[in-house]
Formats: C-alpha cells, structure tokens, sequence
C-alpha cells in the first residue's frame, strides 16, 4: 500500500514554485499502486491530480483532493531492426536523462528535444516540441490506465490527435487516462534535423551534413541555456502562452505596419507568429509586475523569483494579453496547464 500524506506542499514539485497544497498526495512507482491510489480517490470521493515533472502547471489555488505523483520508472527495447529500434520508457522517467540515454545508445531523433524539464508521461499530453521536433513525430504508442474503469488501454500515435502543444488528452480524455509508459520508434541511423533557423544560425559556416546528434543536443542545450531560465534558479514553467496562428489578411494588416514581424506558413490561408515578438514589441520583456517578471531573455517565459502565489502570474498573463489584444488584435492562449 502506498503512503498518502496529508495537507501535503506541492511548492517543491511545480517548477513555478507556486505555495499551493494538496488535501492528500501520494507517489506511485507501479501499474499496482496507481490502481491502489484511484481506489483510496474513489472510497473518499476526492477529485484527483496527476502529477509528473510539474514543469507546465500553474496551482491557482490549494488543490482539495488526491495528487498522484507518477514515479514509474524503466526502459525497455521492444523492437529492432537494422535501422530503427522501438523503445518503451515508463512514465516517470525524467525527459532529458531520456534523451541521453538515447544517445548515448545510439538511438536517434530525440536530440532537438534535449533539456525540457519536465517526464516522459507529460511529453506526450501537450506534443512537446522545440527547434523543429515534436515529440509525436517519434512516439509509436502509448500504454495507459484508463481512470474510470482501472484498465490498461493502449493508444497508437493515430489515436492520440497530436497538433501544435496539443493531443486528445487535453481536449476529449482530458484527465480520463494515466499515461503508463511511452514507445519511441528512434533511427539507429545518425541523422539530424537543422531546420530551425536558431540551429541554422548555430552552425553557420559549417558543413551541415557533418553536424552529429550529439552536436545538435549540445547545440540546443547551449542555446536553451542563453534564453531560457533554469527552473532550479528562477522559477518558471516555459513558455507561458502559445504561438498563435492568424489568417492571410489580419497578416497582410500586420505586416504593413510591422514588416520585420517574424512568422511561419501554417497551412493554408494562415501564419504563426512568435507570441515571444508580440510580447517583446507590447513593451514587456524584462517587465516586473508584483513580484513577478517577464524574462529578459525570451519574452515568452514568466517568472516567479519570489515564489508567489499562482494568481499574481496569471494577473500578469492578463495584462500581457490585454496589451498583444489592443497592439495586435490577436487572442494569446496560455500554455501551461491552469488548476
Ligand atoms: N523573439 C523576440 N523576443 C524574444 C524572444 C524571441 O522577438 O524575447 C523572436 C525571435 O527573434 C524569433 C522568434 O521570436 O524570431 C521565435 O523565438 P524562439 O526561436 O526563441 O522560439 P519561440 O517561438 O519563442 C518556441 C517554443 C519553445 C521552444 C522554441 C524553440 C512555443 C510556445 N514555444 O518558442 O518551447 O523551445 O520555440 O523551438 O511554441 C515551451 O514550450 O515551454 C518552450 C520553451
């Protein structure tokens, strides 16, 4: 039987150091213990967060019932071929030591993803994605425990409505599956993804075709160290809204005023653009606001130096909005998961 703690701090455990508390907390590290924890949830009708690294989650206030911290922990290699290897990693595995451990395996296609903070569970909840990598370009499949009913149900990449920082268990399953474990299908082939124009800029003047994997983790280690703050050091949970798409003509509109605005195709009749530069151009970066700042070095990333409470971020994340709406006629969303 698990241990399930009372009145427990969840401070330690989100990565925006927010003070909330759970009513009762609980860490899980087998399929046995999660049905143990579902079971205690249901006998006192407690309502049930799950938690993993903690990295996207803004706690707006005390969370009255029952966190269930996913610890499980393991690697297996399911399938091989000469080319490619299926590798199933269990939920609570961190997501960078993945990473490496891939690498170092000679496994391939993770490296653009090196250093989200953040577990191998959650990867797939929200599609993580960075310089020109998302995680469903490489996910075969999913195990899971299905909440309700306490049975393993299984979910192929096609099931899973993977889009930008989105999947079905933010939208129809949202909070109706634990995810178990997660299976990568990897290249035992070096290959690389240079896409992004920051790796672009990074190797500029070098032969591409020389650039290893392990170069472009260094590669994107080195730049996400420029910009973006080690949650350890300052608090924070990423980028804190997503990028929004925006049609041809608001776009056009755009571009005569602003025509250095940097932007993305995004299917047909629409464009992406970096909330980052929004953001940057309405005047906040670097910006304090009640104890709580915009990051100097990438306007996307709120921080909370002073460990605050959810709501003086989430006061912040209005104000950002309200000016990007008045500047640019544009609706910013916010990424991180709000309880
Ligand atoms: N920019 C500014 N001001 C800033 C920062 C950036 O004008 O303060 C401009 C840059 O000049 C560039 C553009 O915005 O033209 C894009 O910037 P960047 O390459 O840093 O990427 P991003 O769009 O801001 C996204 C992801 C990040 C991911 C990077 C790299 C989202 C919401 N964010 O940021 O993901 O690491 O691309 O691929 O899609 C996260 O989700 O937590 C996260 C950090």
């Amino acid at each position: 039987m698990p241990l399930f703690l009372p009145k427990f701090s969840l401070q330690k455990l989100n990565t925006l150091a927010v003070p909330a508390t759970a009513d009762f907390y609980v860490s899980v590290t087998n399929h046995n213990e999660i049905k143990e924890a579902l079971a205690f949830a249901r006998e006192r009708e407690l309502p049930i967060f799950l938690l993993g690294g903690g990295s996207n989650i803004v706690f707006e206030n005390n969370f009255q019932g029952l966190v269930i911290h996913l610890k499980l922990q393991g690697v297996q290699v399911v399938q091989e071929t000469d080319d490619h290897v299926w590798v199933n990693f269990a939920a609570g595995e961190n997501w960078h030591q993945t990473v490496e451990y891939c690498l170092d395996n000679g496994y391939y296609g993770l490296e653009n993803l090196s250093l989200i903070p953040g577990s191998v569970g959650a990867a797939p909840i929200q599609n993580i994605g960075a310089y020109g990598v998302e995680v469903k370009d490489l996910i075969t499949e999913l195990s899971t425990i299905e909440i309700a009913s306490g049975t393993e149900v299984y979910f192929l990449n096609e099931s899973c409505q993977f889009a930008y920082r989105d999947s079905i268990f933010k939208q129809a399953f949202k909070d109706k599956y634990i995810i178990t474990s997660v299976t990568f299908k990897l290249s035992k082939i070096a290959k690389t993804n240079l896409t992004y124009p920051a790796l672009q800029e990074y190797f500029s003047g070098e032969d591409l075709a020389a650039v290893t994997p392990e170069e472009v983790s260094q590669a994107v280690i080195n730049i996400r160290q420029s910009k973006l703050p080690d949650p350890e050091q300052i608090p924070n949970v990423g980028s804190f809204f997503k990028n929004p798409v925006i049609d041809q003509s608001h776009f056009e509109k755009l571009m005569k005023q602003y025509p250095k605005m940097p932007s993305y195709p995004a299917g047909d009749n629409h464009r992406k653009l970096p909330a980052a530069w929004l953001i940057d151009q309405a005047g906040w970066k670097g910006k304090e606001f009640n104890g709580v700042a915009v990051h100097s070095q990438q306007a996307l990333v709120l921080t909370n130096p002073n460990k605050l409470i959810g709501r003086v971020i989430l006061d912040l994340a209005n104000a950002i909005q309200k000016s990007v709406k008045d500047q640019f006629a544009i609706d910013l969303e916010i990424e991180p998961r709000v309880y």
